[in-house]
């Protein structure tokens, strides 16, 4: 069977430009995952449009288009014939997986925001790359979590996803935000905070959650409810926050020096532009709330620190990093200080 699929149109040109490799090299690696067998995967232009296009040995099942339908480039999905001269495309119906709508990834606008659809990207490697399949019940983490693109992102798939971010304004604009959206759409939730750590008030760490359903009944069922939280906290602790092998992926996008910091102390705010001393620092508890089968994905910039340097990080504290190809082709500009690349690693 012949597969074309079109591309999403995207909201930032720069991105969709580069985006050919990239969506390339992740579809390549959902190929790993179907049920059928992917015989070719290329680029293909037809009638001046560019599509992706995927051979396969047989038909594509359901559980196919589950993944496939989620793949962060995909627009539309066509079977291809072609008779003599002439192409025929027909659509096929894309898996509506979205729990919450995938707009709320969009809405927010500041600098220094991870792409939505990179970093949906990012969390479709980190699962692909895990023993765990989209019908699990997934719990993530992003430890750098910013402003929440990942863990908005994570809610468009149904994941129960939390954050640890150090600096409170972020997490204050998260947490309004996420309520403010899911009073909009009428979505039923509840909202708690609590202590998780520390032993004084002057450590106190605590975490902000949003319970939520999309229905009453969901919403009364422990299987079925979501969770969003965050923590206002430093990475390094993320064992003493969450206690337990929680986590099926880490998925975030790591400090670049440039418009947010890499804060290796909050009292002297020191900035470094190396992630990888925070990667040093945090990776043995990233470890440890790591379930085992699950992945480690990290987009970092290239320009400050190569790839063998970082895997090496990853690899003295116990993880094993993926390398083969198409692991080795997420490199890309984002802009002239920028060279984004992702490292993926896996709790064995
Ligand atoms: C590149 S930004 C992430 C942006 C995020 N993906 C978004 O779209 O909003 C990296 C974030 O890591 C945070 N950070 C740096 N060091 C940290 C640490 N030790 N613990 C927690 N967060 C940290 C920074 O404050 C910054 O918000």
């Amino acid at each position: 069977m012949k597969l074309l699929i079109l591309q999403h149109p995207g909201h930032n040109r720069v991105y969709y430009n580069l985006a050919d490799k990239l969506a390339l090299a992740e579809l390549k690696l959902a190929c790993k995952r179907l049920a059928t067998t992917c015989i070719h995967v290329d680029i293909v232009e037809i009638e001046k449009v560019r599509y992706l296009f995927l051979e396969s040995d047989g038909d594509i099942a359901e559980s196919d288009m589950k993944i496939l339908s989620r793949l962060s480039f995909v627009f539309a999905i066509f079977i291809w014939n072609q008779k003599g001269n002439e192409n025929h495309l027909i659509p096929i119906r894309k898996d509506e997986y979205e729990y919450l709508n995938s707009k709320i990834c969009s809405l927010l606008k500041y600098p220094g925001k991870t792409n939505e659809l990179f970093t949906q990207m990012m969390i479709n490697v980190a699962l692909l790359s895990s023993d765990y399949s989209y019908d699990d019940k997934i719990k993530m983490l992003d430890p750098v979590a910013g402003k929440g693109t990942t863990l908005f992102a994570g809610t468009t798939h149904g994941f129960d996803a939390y954050g640890i971010e150090l600096e409170h304004k972020a997490v204050h604009e998260t947490s309004i935000f996420f309520k403010k959206y899911l009073q909009t759409e009428r979505v039923k939730h509840q909202y708690s905070k609590k202590q998780i750590y520390g032993s004084n008030k002057s450590e106190a760490i605590e975490i902000q959650k949003f319970d939520y359903a999309l229905n009453k009944a969901d919403f009364k069922s422990q299987e079925s409810v979501k969770t969003l939280g965050i923590v206002n906290g430093h990475s390094k602790n993320a064992y003493k926050y969450f206690k337990k092998e929680k986590f099926n992926m880490v998925v975030g996008d790591l400090p670049y020096g440039i418009a947010h910091g890499n804060v290796k102390d909050k009292k002297t705010a020191s900035k470094t532009r190396n992630p990888s001393d925070l990667l040093h620092e945090c990776l043995p508890e990233w470890t440890k709330v790591l379930k085992k089968g699950g992945a480690v994905v990290m987009a970092w910039n290239s320009f400050i620190i190569n790839r063998q340097q970082l895997a090496k990080t990853f690899a003295i504290h116990g993880l094993e990093v993926l390398s083969d190809t198409p692991y080795d082709q997420f490199e890309h500009m984002v802009d002239k200080s920028i060279k984004r690349d992702i490292v993926v690693a896996r709790k064995e």
